[in-house]
């Protein structure tokens, strides 16, 4: 499960076939084995005509698609060389996105999260994670989050819920930081176990936004209430990878500016590691190194952090290929970060791979080899989507 892939361990059956059962993967062989049990069964035979290879469906473990607004003009401002600071100072910034968030309708975020994931879907996304974060008051917390739920219950693929209150300290808070946090933990934290809206809590640990001592007492309440923690960590400066360590996070995110020593203590935690390339593309900054997190032991899952600030292309695929390019990735490691080891950053043990009793969960593509996929960087999609074992994009249709 940890550390370096080579290519040559990862699993290739020529001639494949798969068995599903309604929304799982009862068998998956070659087509030579599996016609004869798929006819005893009686099951309906699809013969994909011409060559295809057969992925399991991507998972994308971090991103924050439910928002209002734009910040095109934060990314016209980067790149002129503005500052992060007279950007902010500008307007710009989260603190821009969640004033356009407060103003848009809940009904309105659950068409931006079901437009969006529509998208993902067609490139092969069938479960993707999705924070709050941009509403930081209790209410404005809650309408993010249901309207996630409600997103979820609109369309085939699975939303996975995560609170990210602990975003920044909104700047109308009339309190101190840990005013704000200790409101969140007795207020928000009980109320989203009571409504079933979510089981992970994030934080980002940076300058700006929270440090190691102020978010203490709120990891230690939301482990105390069953949460499940997640970090954004090392993203500017260090010390994020260090608080996920602590609280035994599942997985801590960015990671761009962790050195030899973060690398080091995650590489020897249970915590996964998840590069957010699309973070490093919006921001033009470097990537995470993901290349010593795995020659170091650990274990690396890949996201597209799609986000309207520092990750608007939210193009999975792209991104981990353009990654694996730069990182110098095998395909297996590459694979692996959108796939089982992205399940596991989520902590679903039910798909990221084609076994027995996985869910029929499957990216297509119109190729006769899976290098094609990566080597295209992206600009190669699958021309079919199953999600749970159902067929919910088919190019041919489109
Ligand atoms: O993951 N780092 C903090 N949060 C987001 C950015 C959100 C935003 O800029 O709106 C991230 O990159
Ligand atoms: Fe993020």
């Amino acid at each position: 499960m940890k550390g370096a892939i080579k290519d040559d361990e990862l699993t290739v059956i020529e001639d494949g076939g798969i068995l599903i059962d309604n929304d799982r993967l009862h068998a998956v062989g070659t087509h030579t084995e599996l016609v004869g049990t798929a006819k005893t069964l009686g099951a309906d035979i699809r013969e994909l005509n011409g060559d295809h290879v057969c992925l399991p469906g991507f998972i994308d473990a971090h991103t924050h698609i439910c928002f209002g607004g734009s910040r095109a003009n934060d990314y016209a401002m980067r790149n002129a060389g503005k500052t992060y600071l007279e950007i902010a100072n500008a307007g710009g910034g989260i603190w821009d996105t969640v004033t356009q968030t407060r103003k848009t309708s809940k009904e309105q975020l659950i068409k931006g999260i079901v437009k969006r994931t529509k998208r993902h879907l067609k490139n092969g996304v069938t479960t993707l994670e999705v924070k709050s974060g941009y509403g930081l008051s209790v209410p404005e917390e809650l309408k993010m989050l249901y309207a996630i739920k409600e997103a979820n219950s609109q369309i085939p693929t699975d939303l996975i819920a995560t609170c990210l209150a602990a975003h920044m300290v909104p700047k109308d808070y009339s309190g101190s930081p840990a005013d704000y946090l200790e409101e969140m933990a007795n207020t928000l934290l009980p109320k989203l176990k009571e409504e079933q809206l979510c089981d992970r809590i994030d934080a980002f640990i940076e300058e700006g936004a929270f440090t190691a001592s102020l978010i203490r007492p709120y990891f230690s309440k939301a482990r105390e209430l069953g949460f499940d923690i997640t970090v954004h960590a090392d993203q500017f400066s260090t010390g994020g990878s260090a608080v996920a360590v602590q609280h035994n996070a599942i997985s801590a995110d960015h990671l761009e500016a962790s050195t030899s020593n973060e690398i080091a203590l995650l590489a020897n935690s249970n915590v996964i590691s998840v590069a957010l390339p699309g973070a490093s593309i919006g921001l033009g900054c470097s990537f995470t190194p993901a290349r010593e997190l795995l020659d170091a032991g650990g274990s690396l899952a890949i996201a597209s952090d799609h986000n309207p600030g520092s990750a608007p292309m939210g193009d999975l695929l792209t991104q981990a290929a353009i990654l694996g390019a730069f990182q110098k990735l095998t395909n297996a490691e590459v694979l692996a970060g959108i796939t089982f080891r992205a399940a596991a950053a989520l902590k679903l043990e039910d798909r990221g791979r084609l076994e027995e009793g996985q869910l029929a969960d499957l990216s297509i593509f119109h190729t006769n080899d899976y290098k094609e996929i990566l080597y295209n960087q992206g600009n190669f999609k699958p021309c079919m989507v199953y999600k749970n074992g159902v067929l919910s994009f088919d190019k041919h249709n489109n």
